[in-house]
């Protein structure tokens, strides 16, 4: 489903010099794999988040999803993937101010079908438990509850892949485990999940783990729980 062939990222400091955040990652993913992406802050975690859910390009190097090579896409090309195949989280949730859950959750559908299906909106809202909130502002939700709506959007499109940068960074161990528990969910239903976290609580719910440093790939490897099949 995914394969990152031989990709490097290299940024521009405001002063010109440059800062290697990847530098020759390789690896496959296949679908309905739930993995998790680790390693110190710094390490280029969230620089290949972005590349993979299309926010971003590498420098050198291919992406490949469903078959198709990403990397000489133009933005618009890359933003009609984006819209349809990919449901990105964010740690700071990246809600729409004084927008309601439910404007917000329409929102891809703009940018998908080119209109507006607010039955499947709401559908959407109760599936993360969020029904009753769909008129709320995101200033009146808890951390938790916005982060759900923050699902509710991503998933409103159907897409196959679900990437989240560290999408309980921000929220109590309630919050964290309720949503653990819907990502939990996509992944039985034969969604790709892919999740770039520091908190072992939530790395345990993964059956891989891709561990990152100094921009490097240091280790890929399965998880106990999760035993091994014949390939
Ligand atoms: N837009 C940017 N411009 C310049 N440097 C950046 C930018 N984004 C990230 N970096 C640098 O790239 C490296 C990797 O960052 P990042 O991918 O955010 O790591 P992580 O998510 O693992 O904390 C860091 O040194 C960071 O400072
Ligand atoms: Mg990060």
């Amino acid at each position: 489903m995914i394969e990152v062939a031989r990709v490097g990222k290299t940024y521009k400091r405001g002063d010109g010099t440059p800062v290697a955040a990847l530098k020759d990652i390789s690896f496959r993913i296949e679908k309905g794999e739930f993995l998790t992406i680790r390693g110190p802050s710094g390490s280029g975690k969230s620089s290949m988040l972005n590349i993979m859910g299309c926010l971003d390009k590498p420098t050198c190097g291919t992406y490949r999803l469903h078959g198709e090579e990403l990397s000489g896409y133009t933005d618009k090309q890359l933003s009609h993937v984006r819209a349809w195949k990919i449901g990105f989280v964010f740690q700071s949730f990246n809600l729409m101010p004084r927008t309601t859950a439910l404007e917000n959750v329409e929102i891809p559908m703009i940018y998908g079908p080119g209109h507006v299906d607010r039955k499947r909106a709401i559908a959407a809202l109760e599936r993360v438990g969020l029904g009753a909130r769909a008129h709320h502002y995101g200033t009146e939700l808890s951390g938790g509850e916005q982060q759900r709506v923050a699902i509710a959007r991503a998933l409103i499109n159907d897409p196959p892949l679900i990437l989240a940068d560290e999408p309980t960074g921000n929220l109590d161990s309630a919050g964290g485990a309720e949503v653990m528990g819907i990502l939990r969910q996509l992944h039985r239903e034969g969604r790709t999940v892919v999740l770039v976290t520091h908190d072992d609580a939530v790395a345990a719910y993964a059956e891989r783990e891709i561990l990152f440093k100094d921009g490097a790939l240091a280790s890929d490897r399965k998880m106990a729980q999760f035993p091994v099949e014949a390939q």
